[in-house]
């Protein structure tokens, strides 16, 4: 498991949480590759068209990349029993959060796997997902950390690998200097954006919210949302962005208002060198 850096509650055993909710851990992904819709359909129970189990599927597998504590997870997969929602994050702390909310919720089409996004191809086979949630990913605003992004033309490329025909990469994100980041890499990966919101909650009131969109929207964001899906393959992939989410902040952003979350301190200092 990749080990990344978050502070734990008090009294908290990570190694003890993550074991008592193993159950909704995927620790071996990669052996599930091609066969989660049929693998992970509960044992011993026939599917909703009356196929004997052990030929029952799914009918999709979606995936919420970097899913965080699991809310939109387990909220999704209440939504629509006859998807199966697979949450991926690199963070155990994060999992062992959203392992707990799927088994105690009691669902049965919803698992979370302890990975980085770079690993989409070693666990799915191509064309096995229907959608790819990217919800609130982490920003990395600095250049240097541009591949770190769920967005950047590297992770495009591999999202194309597993989606299936007319799938879709369906970002939600309080940061327009994200987004707009966002639709130059679509551009340069072949992708066709299908739908385009400056106020994603509006358009669609009825969509789980996941725990970053709840608390960034109590601080003033709206929700940006694209949906794009992969149009003919791209014969000459190269960066031609730039990387610095600097660059695509608005001179409006120097007046005031809503800043982006991780890119607080930046539009601080941005503002103050301004004034
Ligand atoms: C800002 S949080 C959003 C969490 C959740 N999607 C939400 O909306 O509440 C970003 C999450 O992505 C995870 N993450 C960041 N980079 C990742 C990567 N390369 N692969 C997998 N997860 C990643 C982090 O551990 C974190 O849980």
């Amino acid at each position: 498991m990749h080990a990344m850096h978050a502070r734990l509650p008090k009294h908290f055993v990570l190694e003890e949480r993550l074991e008592r909710y193993a159950d909704a851990i995927e620790v071996c992904p990669a052996s599930y590759r091609g066969r989660w819709a049929q693998a992970c359909w509960p044992l011993g129970e026939p599917s909703a068209d009356g196929a004997a189990a052990g030929t029952a599927a799914f009918d999709e597998v979606r995936v919420d990349l970097g899913c965080g504590k699991g809310s939109f997870v387990a909220a999704s997969a209440h939504n629509a029993p006859n998807a199966l929602f697979v949450g991926l994050d690199a963070e155990p702390l994060c999992m062992a959060y959203a392992a707990q909310r799927i088994m105690e919720e009691g669902l049965r089409n919803a698992v979370v796997v302890p990975a980085l996004g770079d690993a989409l191809p070693r666990i799915f086979a191509p064309g096995e997902v229907s959608v790819i949630h990217l919800n609130f990913p982490t920003p990395y605003p600095r250049k240097r950390d541009a591949t770190r992004r769920l967005v950047a033309l590297e992770r495009l490329m591999d999202y194309r690998r597993v989606l299936a025909p007319g799938g879709t990469v369906r970002l939600r994100t309080d940061s327009q200097p994200l987004r707009d980041f966002t639709l130059t890499q679509l551009a340069l990966a072949g992708y066709k954006v299908v739908y385009a919101s400056e106020d994603e909650r509006a358009d669609h009131p009825d969509e789980p919210t996941s725990e970053y969109e709840q608390r960034l929207c109590s601080q003033g964001a709206t929700v940006l949302g694209l949906w794009a899906t992969p149009g003919p393959e791209p014969g000459n992939v190269t960066q031609t962005a730039s990387l610095s989410l600097v660059d695509y902040l608005p001179e409006s952003l120097f007046e005031g208002g809503y800043v982006p979350h991780g890119m607080e301190q930046t539009v601080y200092n941005l503002r103050r060198r301004k004034r």
